[in-house]
């Protein structure tokens, strides 16, 4: 028995951190994609060739111990989105791993798949919301926030819950987009940044209205991405990526990137993209190959990046 599953990485245009919660927040897919294969072989479980083990593969380990009940399998990865960049490589693995565990058991169910994509997810990391995984299961983009205020923008996809909390997610509809995103190389902890803006959150007043503005701010990018007004959606994530900065989710090499390329013609606008504390930048801009190379000149990896594309997909074994 065999199941192949893809799914993509992702970028957040919009209201990550605050997306934790409940605040709005829109994402979208990218076309880098991670392919998981799974056999089931009856020996032992492996992950390519190596014994499947918590430290190596926390997402896979998780994905297996709570969703397959079966003989053992053997598991091969494959993909090329950079990890802790934030643009969804441990969401494309866990949903692509799912996917494929799913598969094996006959459940095609894709609102079924983001939501135990979110739980592995949730459970590894201890911490976030289900933007990640439920764009990489749907594919497009995506807009979320908490179910008692939802989005309310596109057409329903399905509600993830998590304990007392839960997120509507709907699919967003708009024109097709190529950003630039610049991975500074330094790699950042998803996990540890969600915890310190919790933290924060608790203790100061200042921290909670500013993720409501992150918040406001993407409920406000809405329109102007359903109608390809990118000078609006630059000057939004520009002004998303102060919000960000105040609120300490920033890293010095991810701002060097920042604002060098604020500076180049032809951009819209810049923000961090994904949990902060390293990993990558977005910009929106009239001139992608200006950008790359400014980014680059700055120190970071660019990447010319066409928004939208497939969600998670099974594969003929
Ligand atoms: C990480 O890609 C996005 C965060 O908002 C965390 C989450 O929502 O899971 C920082």
């Amino acid at each position: 028995m065999r199941a192949i599953a893809s799914a993509p990485g992702k970028v957040i245009l919009f209201g990550e951190h605050a997306v934790v919660f409940g605040h709005p927040a829109v994402a979208a897919c990218i076309d880098q994609r991670t392919r998981v294969e799974v056999d089931v072989v009856g020996s032992r479980f492996t992950v390519n060739g190596h014994r499947l083990h918590e430290r190596y593969h926390s997402y896979i380990k998780t994905a297996v111990d709570r969703l397959w009940k079966g003989d053992p399998v053997r598991i091969q990865t494959e993909g090329g989105i950079p990890s802790a960049s934030g643009t969804g490589s441990s969401a494309a693995l866990t949903t692509a791993t799912v996917a494929a565990l799913h598969r094996l058991q006959g459940i095609t169910d894709n609102a079924r798949l983001a939501q135990d994509a979110f739980m592995v997810e949730r459970v590894t990391q201890g911490g976030g919301s289900p933007i990640d995984t439920s764009v990489s299961t749907a594919g497009g983009a995506i807009a979320i926030a908490g179910k008692e205020a939802p989005p309310n923008v596109g057409d329903p996809l399905w509600d993830i819950t998590w304990e007392d909390r839960a997120w509507s997610v709907e699919s967003l509809a708009m024109p097709g987009l190529t950003v630039v995103v610049g991975n500074s190389g330094v790699k950042g902890k998803t996990d540890v940044e969600v915890a310190k803006v919790a933290h924060n959150a608790a203790r100061n007043p200042l921290v909670r209205d500013t993720l409501q503005d992150i918040g406001s701010i993407a409920r406000d990018a809405v329109p102007a991405l359903r109608t390809g007004d990118w000078e609006t959606v630059g000057r939004l994530m520009s002004k998303q990526h102060d919000c960000m900065h105040m609120i300490g989710v920033n890293h010095p090499e991810v701002q060097k990137l920042v604002v060098a390329v604020r500076d180049a013609p032809g951009t819209l606008g810049a923000k961090i993209t994904g949990a902060g504390g390293g990993g990558s930048m977005v910009a929106i801009t009239d001139n992608p190959a200006r950008a790359a190379a400014v980014i680059e000149a700055a120190g970071g990896r660019a990447f010319i990046v066409r928004l939208g594309g497939g969600g998670a997909t099974l594969h003929a074994p």
